[in-house]
């Protein structure tokens, strides 16, 4: 097969959800239409449990079983779909943003009882600041929940994002009737308690059809019409093309759990979802379709068993044919690299590729060569963009317990962070370092691997820290005056750049407010 062929094929997404939100579920339901997996729960095992444990080896050792769902493919219509997984669990949500630099679209999983979450609005916020396409779906419709125009506004809102329903619920909860697809105008019936084997399919081109109140009584039938009436009179015409502009994202509602809804999106999906696209670096841009191979790692794990301590370094194609055993540059350090076992994961199996192709995902075992962001080519200079650091939420100055053993902690810190397990910030001010992490749990997976992997013991003392924002000026004389009158709030990051770190939401607006040619950006990227 060619390699336009094969880039044509594949379609590479992440699911993003708030926990609890069916991710899971949904994701076991695709594979299982993909015939990836044969039965369910298979994905489920994998997931990391959310118990409120603070016991980080716990969760490093479910980190260590879910490395297998890393990237799930399947087969469906012709297309090969990758599905990155995007852990859902509060602490891994800097791992969950980066893996959003390395999909070409994703589908957002929304419960209809609880609305737009939190984590799902920090993770379109990514999606939105890439211009990623997006298509909602609204689960657990076998329940109660929001009423869906509400639903759709709050998405819109809170999501800041332009909808378009292509199916529409009949009733919700115990009047869960089903779904009409406004996509193929065809009436799909929902068989409550988990009996639905496959879905019943009524096409109704006009729903002023009798069948239509034969199928779901008058009073169903009705409102269906007046809702659909509703949308269509609001929402323009849906346009793929917006769509993969990220101009527009189209809603489905279904339930996971029982399998409904969710092949209308798929089918969708694999109609609309854009195959691999071109991706820029520091260079030029760089097309799938180039002869030359070229990928970028977005995602490090490393193994914290002792008794194996490796790292996989996964990294996207984004051009030409990967070879196994093939000499390969390693752009920042400027050297030669041969991969002899290249990884696949799909769904708990793990198979070693000879080849990949433009929007795969490989697993490359690695002895610490890597670093997030890191390229690989055929010996051309790349640098991928788009693959930034976001701003920490949580904030500790680190000390040094061992001074005998400080080179052994900056070294520990140093490869830490090249991990992406946290940042490093140095204070201008006196040189202190201070980590932030998205979630608290890190603080002790960095203090447990110094001391077992560096030798090197430290703490931490509380900093009133919330928010890191890298600094960008055109203008010289204001950044000075800023960096003087700011000098106890400034650091630099790993690569050097000027960060403010802001107490709080308000001192943020007020130095905003006081300098107002310096801009703020929560990403290191702009
Ligand atoms: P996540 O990955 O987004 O965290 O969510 P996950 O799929 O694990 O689903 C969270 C819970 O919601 C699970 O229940 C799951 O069974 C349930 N769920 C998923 N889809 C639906 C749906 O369409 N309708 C209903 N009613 N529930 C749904 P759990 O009790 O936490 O786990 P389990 O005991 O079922 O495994």
């Amino acid at each position: 097969m060619s390699i336009q062929s094969e880039i044509q094929k594949r379609r590479t997404f992440g699911i993003v959800s708030h926990p609890d939100a069916g991710k899971t579920t949904l994701t076991e339901k695709l594979l299982l239409f993909g015939g990836a997996i044969q039965v369910a729960g298979a994905v489920k095992s994998n997931k990391i449990k959310r118990s409120a444990t603070s016991d980080f080896m716990e969760i490093e050792r479910q980190r260590g079983i879910s490395v297998a769902t890393s990237v799930m493919a399947f087969n469906y219509r012709g297309l090969k779909i990758n599905i990155l997984d995007t852990p859902g669990h509060q602490d891994f949500a800097e791992d969950t943003y980066r893996t959003l630099t390395a999909v070409d679209s994703v589908i957002v999983v929304i419960d209809v009882a609880k609305g737009v979450e939190a984590q799902t609005e920090k993770l379109v916020e990514v999606c939105r600041m890439r211009k990623t396409p997006i298509i909602v779906f609204i689960n657990k419709l076998d329940r109660e929940g929001k009423d869906g125009f509400d639903l759709l506004d709050e998405v819109e809102q809170k999501l800041n994002i332009h909808v378009r329903p292509l199916s529409w619920p009949v009733g919700m909860g115990q009047r869960f009737q089903g779904v009409y697809n406004l996509y193929e105008k065809k009436l799909v019936l929902f068989q409550p308690h988990g009996k639905q084997q496959q879905e019943e399919v009524i096409e109704i081109t006009d729903l002023s059809d009798p069948e239509l109140d034969k199928q779901v009584g008058e009073a169903a039938a009705d409102e269906l019409r007046e809702e659909v009436h509703m949308i269509e009179e609001v929402y323009h015409e849906f346009d793929p093309e917006a769509y993969q502009n990220a101009e527009i994202s189209p809603v489905f509602f279904g339930s996971a759990i029982n399998n409904f809804g969710v092949k209308e999106m798929l089918d969708c999906f694999v109609e609309i979802a854009p195959p691999p696209l071109p991706r820029e670096t520091e260079e030029r841009v760089v097309e799938p379709l180039e002869d030359k191979f070229s990928g970028f790692v977005f995602k490090i794990h490393a193994n914290m068993d002792p008794k194996h301590r490796d790292r996989i370094a996964f990294m996207r194609v984004c051009s030409g044919t990967f070879e196994r055993n093939t000499n390969y540059l390693h752009v920042r350090q400027n050297r030669k690299l041969k991969f002899s076992n290249p990884t696949s994961f799909m769904a708990s199996k793990k198979t070693v590729v000879d080849q990949a192709y433009p929007g795969d995902v490989i697993g490359l075992y690695d002895s610490g060569n890597f670093k997030i962001g890191d390229s690989i080519t055929e010996g051309e200079v790349l640098n991928f963009k788009g693959i930034p650091s976001f701003s920490p939420e949580q904030f500790r100055f680190v000390n040094n317990d061992n001074p005998m053993k400080a080179k052994q902690l900056n070294k520990g810190l140093t490869q830490l962070m090249d991990e992406g397990v946290a940042q490093l910030f140095t204070r201008e001010l006196d040189g202190r370092k201070i980590v932030g992490t998205v979630g608290a749990l890190q603080f002790d997976v960095i203090q447990y691997r110094l001391e077992h992997e560096y030798g090197a013991s430290c703490s931490y003392e509380p900093t009133r820290l919330h928010k890191a924002a890298w600094v960008e000026c055109d203008d010289p004389a204001a950044l000075k005056e800023f960096e003087s009158r700011r000098k106890r709030d400034l650091a630099k990051d790993k690569d050097e750049k000027l960060v403010f770190l802001a107490e709080s939401a308000w001192v943020l607006k007020t130095v905003q407010e006081n300098h107002p040619e310096v801009k703020f950006h929560f990403t290191s990227e702009f």
